[in-house]
């Protein structure tokens, strides 16, 4: 757990870590910002607790005064009713698949995550991203009792004595979603005589538990950093949210099984919800059917050069959404009859543009929203037989993956791959 170190926090370097993603900024390239950062500069204080109620009781009553996305889903202290444990094993032991399928999901690695422990970890307002990538009081070290100057970055803090810590691995754990004032809530099945308690609950249909972490849009005035989470409304102003489908239906597609071992067969809820499909640990990732890419990508040979289609064919929001450090990338080079490489390469970026110094502020954004397209044309070079058209998914710039020294990290991942001769197109998503 790390302690708090007060030298640490009078550092300079401050500023320059504040590398932070969707609730975040970026690494500076301005030295100049963290240059000017007085010596003195206030951290974080950790004052003592009293007794655990005590200090839940305060933590509650503060956090009672924040906006909503600055606040956890819950408590976690006990384990709901019926159920001996909160971790999401012991509700494997009956919810089979669902729990293989959470295992592999961008949410069970919400926390241990490579680069958010790196962006995360460190600077005052850790305390506003764990509420979203470890959603319970209990799976927090600290808990938040007040703020000092009214700054965000200055928290005040006591002990959490009872952190679960097995739990705070999980990230968004089962019962992170599913549990309400220490009930477990569900979509409501029919016919069900489930060993716990379960509230039916109208959240889990209309996109409610969804958005309470994917819809968080906030600028701290004067900060480096942004909240900037808008799924919800680039979806609700999308073509999807007309037709009544929500981010379930798309990203939570159904498959016939039991939804407890030995239970009947019904048509549940795949708990996977790829995205982009960009894994977090090499080789875990749920598979391409959970969730094709969003880009519908067409090329087609003409006498000015090669005559690119960008499409935003299966994504139900802005592509691609979420964290603005992402974008998606269209490559397009030349290649002579003996396959050497000639002419310059096209590069397309899709994707929003931040500056983060001096402070937070969104410059450009040139995503596709649903079913949108966008065409262009990569003029032909002299002696080009054929062109390789190839698009990625992006989650951070090599010069961020290097300032957080996340060697080895997955950074991206190739989703389509084209062949393009004056004879036509071959080629398709390759993306597994
Ligand atoms: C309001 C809820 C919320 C808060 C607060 C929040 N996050 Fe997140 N975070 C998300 C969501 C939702 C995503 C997924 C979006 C995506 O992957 O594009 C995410 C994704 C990330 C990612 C992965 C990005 C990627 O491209 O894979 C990192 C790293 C991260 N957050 C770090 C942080 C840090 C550091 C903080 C605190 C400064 C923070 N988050 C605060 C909701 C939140
Ligand atoms: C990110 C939020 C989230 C997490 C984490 C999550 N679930 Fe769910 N779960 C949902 C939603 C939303 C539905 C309903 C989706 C629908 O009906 O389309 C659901 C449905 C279910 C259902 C009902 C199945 C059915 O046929 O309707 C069960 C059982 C369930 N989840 C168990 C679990 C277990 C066990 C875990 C942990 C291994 C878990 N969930 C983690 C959001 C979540
Ligand atoms: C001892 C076995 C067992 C354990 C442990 C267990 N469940 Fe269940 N659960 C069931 C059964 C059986 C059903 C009903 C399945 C059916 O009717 O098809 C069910 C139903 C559910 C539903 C659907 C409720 C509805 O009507 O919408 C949810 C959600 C759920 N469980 C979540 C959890 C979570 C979260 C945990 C862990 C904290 C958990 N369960 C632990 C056996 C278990
Ligand atoms: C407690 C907050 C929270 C809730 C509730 C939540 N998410 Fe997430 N979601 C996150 C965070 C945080 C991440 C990113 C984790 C990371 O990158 O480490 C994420 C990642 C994702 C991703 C994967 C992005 C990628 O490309 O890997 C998808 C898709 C997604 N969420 C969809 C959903 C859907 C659909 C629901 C509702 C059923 C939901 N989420 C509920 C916080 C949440
Ligand atoms: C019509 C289907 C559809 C609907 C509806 C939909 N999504 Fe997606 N979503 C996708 C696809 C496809 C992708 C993959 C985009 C890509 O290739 O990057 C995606 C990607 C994502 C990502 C990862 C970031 C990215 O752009 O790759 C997050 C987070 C996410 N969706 C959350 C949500 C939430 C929250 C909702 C509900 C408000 C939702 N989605 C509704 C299809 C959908």
């Amino acid at each position: 757990m790390p302690r708090f170190d007060p030298l640490w926090f009078a550092s300079p370097i401050l500023v320059g870590l504040l590398a932070l993603s969707g609730c975040g900024g970026q690494p500076s390239t301005d030295r100049q910002a963290a240059a000017e950062t007085p010596a003195e500069t206030p951290g974080p204080k950790v004052v003592p607790g009293t007794d655990l109620a005590g200090d839940l009781a305060r933590a509650q009553a503060f956090l009672a005064t924040r906006p909503e996305y600055e606040q956890p889903l819950g408590v976690g202290l006990k384990p709901p009713e019926g159920v001996q444990s909160s971790s999401a094993a012991s509700c494997g032991r009956c919810h089979t698949q669902i729990y293989a399928e959470w295992k592999v999901s961008t949410h069970a690695l919400a926390w241990k995550d490579r680069q958010f422990q790196a962006e995360g970890g460190k600077s005052g307002n850790r305390w506003l991203c764990v509420n979203c990538h470890t959603p319970m009081l209990s799976q927090h070290d600290q808990w938040p009792v007040g703020l000092q100057q009214d700054d965000v970055d200055l928290p005040i803090l006591v002990q959490n004595p009872a952190l679960d810590e097995g739990l705070r691995d999980e990230g968004i754990t089962c019962v992170g979603c599913h549990v309400v004032d220490g009930v477990i809530h569900g979509p409501g099945l029919s016919n069900s005589h489930p060993p716990h308690e379960v509230v039916a609950d109208p959240r889990f249909t209309d996109n409610r538990v969804c958005l309470r972490c994917h819809q968080a849009v906030a600028t701290y005035p004067g900060k480096q950093y942004a909240c900037t989470f808008a799924t919800g409304t680039e979806w609700a102003a999308g073509p999807y949210a007309a037709a009544g489908k929500g981010c379930a239906d798309c990203h939570m597609p159904r498959a016939e099984m039991p939804v407890a071992e030995d239970g009947p067969v019904r048509s549940v809820p795949r708990h996977w919800w790829r995205g982009a499909g960009i894994p977090k640990v090499a080789g875990i990732q749920p598979p391409l059917k959970a969730n094709p890419p969003g880009l519908g990508l067409a090329a087609t040979w003409t006498d000015a050069g090669v005559h690119v289609v960008a499409t935003n064919a299966h994504a139900g929001h802005d592509l691609p959404t979420g964290d603005p450090e992402r974008w998606v990338q269209i490559d397009v080079r030349y290649e002579d009859a003996k396959g050497q490489p000639v002419g310059t390469p096209g590069s397309e970026r899709i994707g929003q543009t931040w500056k983060w110094y001096p402070v937070a502020e969104k410059v450009g954004d040139n995503r596709l929203a649903p079913r949108a397209s966008r065409d262009w044309t990569v003029p032909l070079p002299d002696g080009a037989a054929r062109a390789v058209v190839e698009a990625s998914s992006h989650r951070m710039t090599q010069e961020t993956a290097d300032y957080h020294h996340l060697d080895g990290y997955p950074r991206f991942l190739v989703t389509h791959h084209l062949v393009v001769t004056p004879q036509g197109t071959t080629g398709g998503v390759v993306a597994k």
